[in-house]
């Protein structure tokens, strides 16, 4: 069979570049439902924008690659769509949009502007190989036991990242782009919770508190949450990141408290009160047990010198972790690195290598912090790749 362009992948990017495409669109897919991340990101909710998009909140080789497809369909593009579609949206926090209801009606959105466009979306289709002949892309597919060959003018990479392998996550795109000349960039599994040796904060299984985590010259002041094999919440999938194996991470567990100050001025009108009892005003008292022995804070405040004021403000916002590693692609919420963008246009996310060929989403070599930055990219760049074909 031919058809003008074949979209691999009918995840956000991929179902963002069909509705824009233009006819002769065929989205193909080895799933068997379109938008499987889209249902369950958010809690449900889809967090599918954010407010405050800002280049410098997201990664890659290229720190200015993914500037010209943010600013051409920004989130305000994407969120006056959503208005028209009657989805109603709210803002939860740090200019996070989710749905009120459900991230099906985001699916049901994207799937309706995609056969509006005349897309074709194939689904449990699985893609056997692709090659380039007579300036034509030649894919395989394999769909209910039968074997087609598709001939496509353009070929669109939107198979995402390596994350969450259970929901059909696979290297295709890199295989491919790689197959075509592509650099591939060191992938990585990021915005995922970090692991410690030992059960370290076993204990602590449960406990959240607002922390500020920092690495390599980056923080990030939001909820943190200790679990049975380590740390998780916002502030750590953010910080994971940033993070290497072998960095210790910073966390300063009372970020918008002077706890020197405090404890100083309690030393003086409150001295037979115990250290223990004044922390646990100001973070989660089962920490404070935990931290308890380490830090000698079943003394009373009124024994307290200047140095052990230092120490123990020290001990509490500026706590260094050295994390044995990360819950890996099993749990994270993307994938890090990607197809280099050396060669690939900011402007159509076509190829340089091969014309006709494009790489858009997670598949790209750039990444967004937590909050809705991730599915931007996903609509800009298939935006993007859209209008140019
Ligand atoms: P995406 O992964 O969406 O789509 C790829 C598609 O390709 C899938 O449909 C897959 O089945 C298909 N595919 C893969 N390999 C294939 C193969 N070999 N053959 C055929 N098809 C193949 N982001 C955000 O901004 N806000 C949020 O709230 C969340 N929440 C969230 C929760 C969870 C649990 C996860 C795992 C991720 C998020 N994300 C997120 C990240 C977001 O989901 C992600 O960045 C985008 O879905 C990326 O869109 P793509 O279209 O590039 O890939």
């Amino acid at each position: 069979m031919e058809t003008r362009t074949l979209i691999l992948g009918a995840g956000a990017a991929g179902m963002m570049c069909a509705a824009h495409a233009g006819p002769g669109t065929l989205v193909v897919d080895h799933a068997k439902a379109p938008g499987e991340k889209i249902r369950i990101s958010g809690g449900g909710r889809c967090n599918f924008t954010n407010l405050d998009i800002r280049f410098e909140r997201f990664l890659g080789r290229n720190p200015h690659f993914h500037k010209s497809a943010l600013s051409r369909y920004t989130q305000w593009d994407f969120i006056a769509r959503v208005s028209e579609a009657g989805i109603a949206w709210h803002e939860k926090t740090l200019g996070q949009l989710f749905c009120d209801g459900s991230a099906k009606e985001i699916i049901a959105m994207l799937r309706a502007d995609m056969e509006r466009a005349g897309a074709q979306l194939w689904l449990s289709t699985e893609v056997k190989s692709v090659d380039h002949v007579d300036g034509r892309f030649v894919v395989t597919l394999l769909r209910e036991g039968r074997q087609i060959t598709c001939r496509a003018q353009n070929l669109v990479l939107a198979t995402g990242g390596k994350s969450i392998p259970k929901m059909g996550a696979t290297g295709l795109a890199y295989d491919i782009a790689r197959q075509f000349g592509h650099e591939i960039t060191e992938t990585r599994p990021a915005l995922v919770p970090l692991t410690f040796p030992g059960g370290r904060f076993k204990p602590l299984s449960g406990v959240a508190t607002q922390a500020r985590a920092s690495c390599n010259d980056t923080s990030f002041d939001e909820a943190l949450l200790f679990t049975h094999r380590g740390l998780s919440g916002p502030s750590i999938l953010q910080i994971s990141s940033y993070w290497r194996e072998g960095d210790a991470v910073t966390l300063d567990l009372l970020p918008e408290t002077d706890i020197a100050a405090i404890l100083s001025e309690k030393r003086r009108s409150d001295g037979k009160k115990q250290i223990a009892t004044e922390l646990a005003r100001h973070m989660p008292q089962r920490l404070v047990e935990h931290l308890a022995p380490d830090l000698g804070l079943v003394e009373r405040l009124g024994n307290l010198s200047d140095a052990r004021i230092a120490a123990l403000s020290d001990a509490l916002k500026a706590w260094a972790v050295t994390p044995g590693g990360s819950e890996g692609y099993r749990t994270a919420e993307v994938t890090l690195g990607g197809v280099a963008t050396d060669a690939i246009s900011s402007k159509t996310m076509e190829s340089a290598r091969r014309p006709g060929l494009y790489v858009i989403g997670e598949a790209t070599d750039v990444t967004g912090w937590l909050g809705g930055y991730n599915f931007q990219w996903a609509w800009s760049s298939g935006w993007a790749a859209g209008q140019a074909i």
